[in-house]
């Protein structure tokens, strides 16, 4: 009787695991050929405009120029989804958008050359390994570390606003561009940066409890001038997407250095988190602490960058329950996200797939609406789960 009952449990435990397995791998399979066929969709219509899509708000496609931070998502979008499907046109268009961005290698205007740079050029060079690409990302890492100052120890990180040398836990993001640097030309200087900026971070933008504020200020002798935020509902608030920033940002920190104290760090953000997203489809409300939860809009975006960075930590950490729980989180997120509720219908939302994300609420600017990076990143996460190799399929 008792073997009986250990056999049905265990029956029932791997059909349960089988049919969540195949929920998620039919709906990723369905948002990678929407997504597709949007961005081919908007790819037709501002081919040659030198006009990168961000986001489809009040019935119409907002698009940007090249020195936009997001304008180098809709070429790694592109990328992304030629590395799933192998679909030839996808090639096609995504070398042409990359190759529009090609000015902004000598940009020095504001810090993020990661993701203009990165997340076009560096997807075009993983797949190609072309040199002319591979020069483009050198000199954009080189722009990028005329904005390191060595007294501070930190990237600035705008040129605008009161602040004196502001820092936003984003910029994290663009660091895995200079770590890329080092490695392609044997100068640690961009590595060293890269760390530098890394460390000042850890040491001044995070609370005990591993949430983060958005912007740390420095004086010009190093010393805090300010904690708060910008985008976020107030300064000791969790804004969802620069949570998510810092989980994918210091899990990257640990892949390029080997460093544990990133990797302690990453999983002290995880748990934050885990523990303190309350929405039942572990989507976040786009700041954690916004009064108004549970009306608040959510952020299809932090939740689509929190699922990739999970992917990537559930590979690097030795306790297999805690691995365990990392990557279920991260697909609970990916079955939500690929649901109805998240998922356009086709050609709706502006061609882009996700629904819901919030840009820069306090200014009332791109709140429920589709954004190019929440794409990105949820096809980044598609290609983690499916342990798809950076070579297309073909
Ligand atoms: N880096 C700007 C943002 O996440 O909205």
């Amino acid at each position: 009787m008792k073997r009986l009952t250990i056999l049905i449990i265990a029956t029932l435990a791997i059909h349960g695991c089988t049919s969540r397995e195949s929920a998620l791998r039919e709906g990723l399979m369905k948002g990678i050929d929407a997504a597709s066929a949007g961005m081919l969709a908007n790819a037709r219509l501002l081919y040659g405009t030198e006009r990168f899509p961000r986001t489809y708000e009040n019935g119409a496609l907002v698009t940007v120029d090249k020195y936009d931070w997001t304008s180098g998502f809709f070429a790694g979008d592109l990328w992304l989804a030629y590395q799933l499907t192998g679909i030839d046109s996808l090639e096609y268009y995504a070398r042409h958008f990359t190759g529009e961005l090609k000015e902004v290698k000598d940009f020095t205007g504001h810090h993020d050359l990661g993701f203009m740079i990165y997340c076009s050029y560096g997807k075009q060079w993983e797949i190609f390994h072309e040199q002319e690409v591979l020069q483009v990302i050198i000199d954009a890492a080189g722009s990028l570390c005329t904005r390191f100052n060595p007294g501070i120890g930190q990237i600035r990180s705008w040129d605008f606003g009161k602040w004196n040398y502001p820092v936003i836990v984003d910029n994290l993001m663009n660091l895995e561009m200079l770590f890329f640097a080092s490695k392609a030309t044997g100068d640690d200087r961009y590595r060293d940066i890269a760390i530098a900026h890394a460390d000042k971070t850890l040491q001044n933008h995070f609370r005990p409890d591993g949430s983060s504020y958005h912007v740390v200020s420095y004086n010009d002798d190093g010393s805090v001038e300010s904690k708060g935020t910008y985008q976020g509902w107030s300064d000791d608030s969790s804004w969802a997407r620069g949570q998510a920033w810092t989980l994918y940002g210091f899990t990257m920190c640990y892949r390029e250095t080997g460093d544990e104290k990133y990797l302690d760090h990453a999983r002290h953000i995880a748990g934050y988190i885990m523990g303190a997203v309350t929405t039942a489809d572990k989507i976040p409300y786009w700041d954690y602490n916004d009064p108004a939860i549970p009306d608040a809009p959510r952020d299809a975006s932090a939740a689509a960058v929190t699922a990739s960075a999970l992917l990537e930590l559930s590979g690097y950490v030795k306790e297999k329950k805690d691995a365990r729980a990392y990557r279920r989180y991260a697909e609970d997120i990916l079955l939500s996200l690929s649901s109805k509720e998240y998922t356009a219908a086709p050609a709706d939302n502006g061609n882009f797939l996700l629904k819901h994300s919030v840009s820069h609420k306090p200014l009332n600017s791109e709140v429920d609406v589709p954004l190019v990076y929440a794409d990105y990143y949820y096809l980044e996460a598609a290609r983690r789960w499916l342990n798809y190799d950076t070579k297309p399929a073909k």
